[in-house]
């Protein structure tokens, strides 16, 4: 068994890596590129995630949602057609241009944007903000100017919803990656190797209160979905946060 220590986050940490050759792309050219099978995958993180947001968003219906790095829109079509009015942004054409083929009859407002600028939204202005598996592309140092701008444009009695993969998945050697289909070549859109306590210090640093933090382990029923989940049972690989936007007490 080989391993090797990651220094990215100041953490020394012994990583096991599965594949020691993936091909890591920039970020946005790596989802361009995983956009022709992304909802074709049978996802494990996926399959655990999903149910999660929707039951912590609830009742959406005439709610104003941002959803921040909507990819092929797996969230911000289910919440338009359930009647919310949802601003989905995301850099990567290949991404979003499969979102907007599926978002047929129903009203999102699409917007192709780099979420390292500042959100094209006016301040106060939702009432949920998520962002699902996005925010593990963003350095830790730049993870508090994001939240920032997550809470800048969540109403005082709205919530923020993220979701990203484990950092516990790390010590397995695992990022977000796809097979490439034409080569089956590993390919990781470049991520980075934040620790839990990076994400809550940022939250913090940013002003915004936890509501929840939960940490989600793979289990049998998603495993006998999705066969390559069956070696992650019982081990961490989802972390979720809600967080109250700026000047909100969570007691
Ligand atoms: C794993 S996908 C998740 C997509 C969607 N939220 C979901 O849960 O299915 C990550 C998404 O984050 C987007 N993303 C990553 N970094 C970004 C950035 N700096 N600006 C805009 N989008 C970004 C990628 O283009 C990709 O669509």
């Amino acid at each position: 068994m080989t391993g090797k220590f990651d220094t990215s986050s100041g953490t020394q940490w012994l990583t096991i890596p599965e594949n020691v050759n993936p091909r890591v792309l920039a970020t946005r050219e790596g989802y361009d590129l995983w956009s022709e099978i992304y909802d074709s995958e049978q996802n494990p993180l996926i399959l655990l995630e999903e149910p999660e947001v929707k039951f912590q968003l609830g009742n959406v219906h005439g709610l104003s949602v941002a959803d921040v790095g909507c990819g092929t829109g797996r969230h911000a079509i289910r919440l338009a057609r359930e009647g919310a009015k949802v601003t989905a942004l995301d850099f990567s054409s290949g991404m979003m241009g499969r979102a907007k083929e599926k978002a047929v009859g129903c009203s999102v407002d699409f917007v192709m944007h780099d979420l390292r600028m500042p959100l094209p939204i006016p301040d106060r202005s939702m009432d949920r903000v998520i962002s699902c598996l996005v925010i593990d592309h963003f350095h830790a140092a730049q993870l508090p100017t994001l939240f920032r701008e997550l809470g800048r444009i969540c109403r005082q009695d709205g919530f923020i919803l993220i979701s990203v993969m484990h950092p516990a998945m790390l010590l397995r050697g695992v990022q977000a990656r796809f097979a490439d289909p034409r080569t089956g070549v590993e390919i990781r859109p470049k991520a980075s190797t934040n620790l839990v306590s990076d994400y809550v210090i940022a939250a913090q640093i940013a002003n915004l209160p936890f509501l929840a933090l939960s940490e989600h382990t793979m289990d049998v029923g998603i495993a006998a979905k999705a066969e390559r989940a069956q070696k992650y049972i019982g081990w961490p690989v989802l972390l979720m946060m809600k967080l109250a936007p700026q000047g909100v007490s969570n007691i």
